[in-house]
């Protein structure tokens, strides 16, 4: 059965390894095995003697209790560690989901976000809830949101921080939400991978893990640590039958964790406030930088700065960015990704600011920008 093409992967796995310059990751600068050892007092002899056969299924007990510590009201029993974090996306499609049932995706959205709900249920059936842009930034009207739910709603899918926006709701509109999902007993796919990345000025919101049973939660080690090739995210799952719904389909996609993803996930942890502290101020540093090139260009770029998280939307006052990426890539060896692939238009670039180098490459964009002229739009 056809499913729509994962563009921003396969935007990626073009370009990420060949593109010198890149300011489009959504990640945060990783560290190397040795760092994280060192960080988080970890020996080598203790990764020698790990074992390499079959893992537990629902992940490492050690592990998913100390996750579970970070989330109040949260027990081990209710968090599976996934082969991937964005494994979870699909396994919770795949078992709360029958085709005619009714979704709610907040838009624009990483795209796993909206394909693989759209392949289960049909394009037809999955409603967009949009943002709307104001002159400086983000909305999210929640009587948008009302007005997209039908008797056939199920499930309504948010992730905050927000990829590509850099949205963050305030408290109260997180329990307005979370109000909306239980009064017409709806489920919510809450994906935090960008998790604990508020940028000063932003007042933090809680887990919605901690809100509402009624909520499956991804989260991971990706984009807030600055660890995805480590591949470690988890459910975090209240209601018993969903759970064994869940694990039930991952059997069939990834059985149980890698060992070695999981000995370091748990040294991460360990160390993961002193991660997230030098992530976000690498992440401040960058908006900094980004915000003086903006008022720069003020013809070419609208600059609506993030809340939270890695990643922000910028429009771009030309006929395609989808064009003016590859011409980018081609000539000049920088790489912005093109909002299209995230529901958004194309006159939208997603720029992330986690990467150490992402000054330089602003460098290198610039220096494009001052030596060569752009269509108008
Ligand atoms: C919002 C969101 N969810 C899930 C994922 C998947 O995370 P991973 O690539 O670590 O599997 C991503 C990755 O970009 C993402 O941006």
């Amino acid at each position: 059965m056809k499913i729509a093409p994962f563009a921003t992967e396969h935007f990626f796995a073009e370009y990420e390894f060949t593109t010198p310059y890149q300011l489009c990751n959504s990640d945060c600068e990783t560290v190397t095995v040795a760092e994280l050892l060192a960080l988080s007092g970890t020996t080598l002899d203790e990764l020698g003697r790990l074992t390499l056969g079959y893992t537990e299924s629902q992940g490492n007990p050690v592990l998913r209790e100390a996750i579970a510590a970070a989330y109040a009201g949260i027990s081990a029993e209710q968090i599976i560690m996934l082969g991937t974090p964005v494994e979870g996306i699909y396994l919770t499609a795949r078992a709360l989901l029958e085709p005619g049932d009714d979704v709610i995706v907040l838009t624009p959205a990483y795209d796993a976000l909206i394909n693989l709900f759209e392949h289960i249920v049909s394009a037809e059936n999955v409603k967009k809830w949009a943002f709307r842009p104001t002159a400086t930034g983000w909305q999210l009207d929640l009587d948008d949101l009302r007005s997209l739910l039908t008797p056939k709603t199920r499930l309504v899918v948010v992730n905050f921080p927000h990829n590509p926006t850099g949205y963050l709701p305030t408290p109260d509109q997180l329990a307005e939400l979370v109000r909306i999902v239980e009064q017409h007993n709806l489920w919510l796919f809450y994906d935090e991978m960008y998790y604990g990345l508020v940028h000063s000025g932003t007042p933090p919101i809680s887990s919605a893990a901690e809100m509402t049973n009624r909520a499956v939660v991804l989260s991971g080690l990706s984009k807030t640590v600055g660890l995805p090739g480590l591949r470690a995210g988890w459910l975090v799952v209240q209601d018993r039958a969903l759970h064994d719904d869940i694990m039930n389909w991952k059997f069939y996609t990834s059985i149980c964790p890698p060992a070695p993803s999981e000995f370091l996930a748990l040294a991460a942890w360990q160390v993961r406030d002193q991660l997230l502290d030098r992530n976000i101020g690498r992440i401040e540093q960058n908006l900094q930088i980004a915000t003086a090139f903006f008022a720069r260009w003020p013809d070419l770029f609208t600059w609506r700065r993030p809340l939270a998280g890695s990643v922000a939307l910028v429009g771009v006052a030309v006929p395609s960015v989808t064009a003016l990426s590859q011409r980018l890539a081609a000539e000049a060896g920088v790489l912005i990704q093109p909002a299209t692939m995230l529901g958004g238009t194309d006159q939208q670039m997603r720029m992330g600011f986690g990467r150490e180098a992402f000054p330089d490459a602003l460098q290198q964009f610039e220096r494009y920008l001052q030596h060569n002229s752009l269509p108008g739009k």
